[in-house]
């Protein structure tokens, strides 16, 4: 039987290779000012950045530049809103990887609303419902990873509170989601690595969630069979366009999936883990992935071993693969396949980022706290949740 379901996005995903040539027009269309946000360069040098302020300033929109650095943190994001103010901005451009899209999601929300961002962060803040649309504001992503193009909530780190967490309303969509795949052909391999783990990470999470729906199952299981495809060859090759182009795809349905059906355990760790340690959140969802199926696998097979849950990570499995082994068989290859591509694609175990055994217990405990780790199709134990992070290590 279909259960009811809702289904939240953007009013707009501008889609296809050349299309950023079209941000003025779009921009001109939802405001004068723009405050550009931004981590793909800086002013000055000549690139991206550049271009696209002269092609706002040429298509008769102002643009003042807010340079994002790393993943972006409350204080960040005040200082951005303090810049927009100052210029009289109605309108947000984020452009760059998810840092960047996340970071011009909070200041859009920011930006009508008022107030700090504590005020309305879940888990570290107060919560306080966001009650305005947000400043009208366009996501042109740069890499092909978080989906946050699409998605309701902005992730913020907190580092004295030690944990990121989310920004999250249905307000903070962004008017016009423009996706230029050709715009990743810059990025190094190891950012298409991580960035793509990511997405193929958040299409398996989205997909097994305890409030998985239809559609969003649909659009999932495609995007699997795409990434799974894709991603080695834009690492291997980043001009391949269509490698490029197919990774877009995978990135926005994951955004679209995740963000009106939660996540898993892989996020739930990759919240705490983030702020704790120099961890790209793409390579701790890479190396996290395989173990927390091992561990769902395990846990839904003890609880029924007919569970439906299982049949879902079998579809992963073929999808990932592209055979139709029964079931057992699938999730096997499925488990085996990613652990490849792990490997293949030279993500490095977590140990390297300065994580510790003796860390585990308190990285447990955090991530229980993790909005994410509620989706996950099952409930694991400490030990489970300790022996993941033992795997990934
Ligand atoms: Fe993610």
């Amino acid at each position: 039987m279909i259960e009811a379901f809702d289904l939240f996005s953007v009013e707009q995903v501008a889609f296809g290779t050349g299309r950023w040539e079209q941000l003025g027009g779009f921009a001109r269309r939802l405001g004068s000012r723009s405050l550009l946000v931004t981590n793909a360069g800086d002013p000055g040098d000549g690139g991206l950045v550049d271009r696209t302020l002269r092609h706002l300033e040429q298509s008769g929109v102002a643009a003042t530049c807010f340079r994002q650095r790393g993943e972006p943190r409350v204080e960040d994001v005040e200082r951005a809103v303090a810049a927009a103010r100052e210029q009289g901005c109605d309108l947000v451009v984020a452009l760059g990887g998810g840092s960047a899209i996340d970071a011009g999601k909070a200041v859009a929300g920011l930006l009508t609303n008022g107030g700090s961002v504590l005020d309305y962060m879940e888990v570290i803040g107060q919560g306080r419902k966001l009650t305005r649309p947000a400043t009208p504001w366009i996501a042109v992503p740069t890499t092909a990873g978080t989906g946050a193009e699409v998605t309701r909530n902005a992730v913020i780190g907190c580092p004295e509170k030690r944990f990121k967490a989310s920004l999250r309303s249905e307000l903070l969509l962004p008017r016009i989601a423009l996706i230029d795949p050709s715009l990743a052909v810059g990025v190094p391999p190891h950012v298409t690595a991580c960035s793509g783990m990511d997405a193929l990470c958040q299409l398996i999470e989205s997909f097994t969630s305890n409030r998985a729906q239809p559609l969003t199952d649909a659009w999932a299981l495609h995007g699997i069979r795409l990434a799974a495809r894709a991603l080695p060859r834009a690492v291997a090759a980043g001009d391949d366009v269509e490698a490029r182009t197919q990774m877009a795809l995978a990135a926005v349905i994951s955004g679209v999936a995740l963000t009106n059906v939660g996540l898993g355990a892989v996020h739930g760790f990759a919240a705490p883990a983030g702020a704790n340690y120099p961890i790209p959140h793409g390579a701790v969802c890479a190396r996290l992935l395989p173990p927390v199926i091992e561990a769902n696998v395990a846990a839904l097979h003890a609880e029924d071993r007919d569970h439906p849950g299982l049949a879902k990570y079998a579809e992963i499995g073929r999808a990932l693969t592209g055979t139709c082994d029964a079931a057992s068989d699938a999730i096997e290859a499925g488990i085996g396949c990613l652990n490849d591509l792990v490997d293949q694609l030279q993500i490095p175990p977590l140990r390297q980022f300065g994580l510790t055994p003796e860390g585990f217990a308190d990285l447990v405990s955090l991530a229980r706290k993790a909005s994410s780790m509620r989706y996950n199709p099952v409930t694991l134990s400490d030990a489970a949740l300790t022996e993941i992070l033992q795997k990934a290590w």
